[in-house]
């Protein structure tokens, strides 16, 4: 909340503390340090930069706290170790290559407003040009939902259910947190054809072969597996009403009789006014296009009742999202 002059200033220049440390990331400066601390010379010869410019980034970041300097070494500190170095498992700088593809979006919102059309590429896989560009976005993905798959597993009832699908599922990280939950149960990541390799290669890692798998499509013309679970994460708030509207019907028609379908987004709950953050997260899908916007726990709970779901409860999720649950009649 902006309370005072200092506030307003903080908030009139925080694109300039991200685009330092969205840039630091891009280039690999946490990893780089993780390694072993390094001079300002040290560093600029292994990233080809120029050393003016870089010592005030590096500086700047150390006034941040998000480096330090002993003597003439920079070090990373807490997070940034684990957090902005690449190599770590609990590496979480995803937001932050989003934050360096959305930032030239952003220079477009007065445009947005103005014509209400959106500014870039489509809520697909439009704007990641080549597979390290998907790799980023699918970090991304799991960063901002690394907290919902154990929240998910909460919430969802194993008994009597065998297989879930995870609709748009990326690599298969939300996925993977409900499986390990749940021993019993398999798993499917539905998503594009070139999400795969990451896919492959993510379930190795986790040691989930076995247990699960990846089927490519297009999740609006394709056939969509059955199951008894079907999770909807971070994926309406990129589409339209009609296309939410169709995209929940034809899960709900793929759920097994008496399975259940999950949807979570930073929706806007009138009951909890606190989500009214997500006013934010809806500008920038409206940004990103081709509808996307941040839509309502009612509009949630029509499209759940439309496609035939019961008993359709709204439930408070992770930050300021919104889980809304539904069951198939057995
Ligand atoms: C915003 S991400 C959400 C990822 C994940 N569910 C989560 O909660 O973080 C949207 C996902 O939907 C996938 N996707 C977009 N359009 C698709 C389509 N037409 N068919 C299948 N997957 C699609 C993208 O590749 C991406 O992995």
């Amino acid at each position: 909340m902006v309370t005072d002059q200092a506030d307003l200033y903080a908030v009139a220049t925080a694109f300039r503390q991200s685009r330092m440390v969205a840039v630091a990331v891009e280039l690999d400066v946490f990893s780089l340090l993780a390694d072993e601390p390094a001079t300002l010379t040290e560093l600029c010869a292994r990233l080809r930069l120029h050393p003016r410019p870089t010592e005030a980034l590096l500086n700047g970041l150390c006034t941040m706290g998000i480096l330090a300097l002993d003597g003439d070494r920079y070090r990373n500190r807490a997070p940034a170790d684990s957090r902005l170095d690449r190599t770590e498992p609990d590496y979480t700088g995803g937001p932050f290559a989003v934050a360096g593809w959305q930032f030239p979006l952003w220079t477009r919102l007065r445009a947005l407003l103005e014509t209400g059309e959106p500014q870039g590429a489509d809520a697909g896989l439009g704007f990641c040009p080549d597979s390290v560009a998907l790799r980023r976005f699918v970090e991304a993905a799991d960063a901002r939902s690394a907290r919902c798959g154990p929240a998910l597993a909460r919430e969802i009832d194993p008994a009597g259910a065998t297989h879930v699908v995870d609709l748009g599922g990326a690599r298969g990280t939300v996925l993977a947190s409900i499986l390990h939950a749940h021993p019993h149960l398999t798993g499917t990541a539905f998503d594009l054809h070139a999400v795969r390799p990451l896919f492959d290669e993510h379930a190795t890692r986790l040691g989930l072969t076995d247990r699960m798998r990846f089927r490519g499509g297009d999740f609006f013309t394709d056939d969509l597996p059955p199951a008894d679970v079907y999770l909807l994460g971070h994926l309406l708030s990129d589409w339209d009403d009609d296309r939410c509207a169709y995209l929940v019907a034809r899960a709900a028609r793929a759920l097994r009789p008496g399975g259940t379908l999950l949807v979570h987004d930073p929706l806007i709950d009138p009951d909890r006014p606190h989500t009214n953050e997500n006013w934010v997260h809806s500008l920038s899908t409206q940004l990103i296009g081709p509808a996307g916007t941040v839509n309502t726990t009612d509009d949630c709970r029509g499209w759940l009742a439309a496609a035939g779901l019961t008993g359709i409860e709204v439930r408070a999720f992770v930050d300021t999202e919104s889980l809304v649950v539904g069951q198939k009649l057995p």
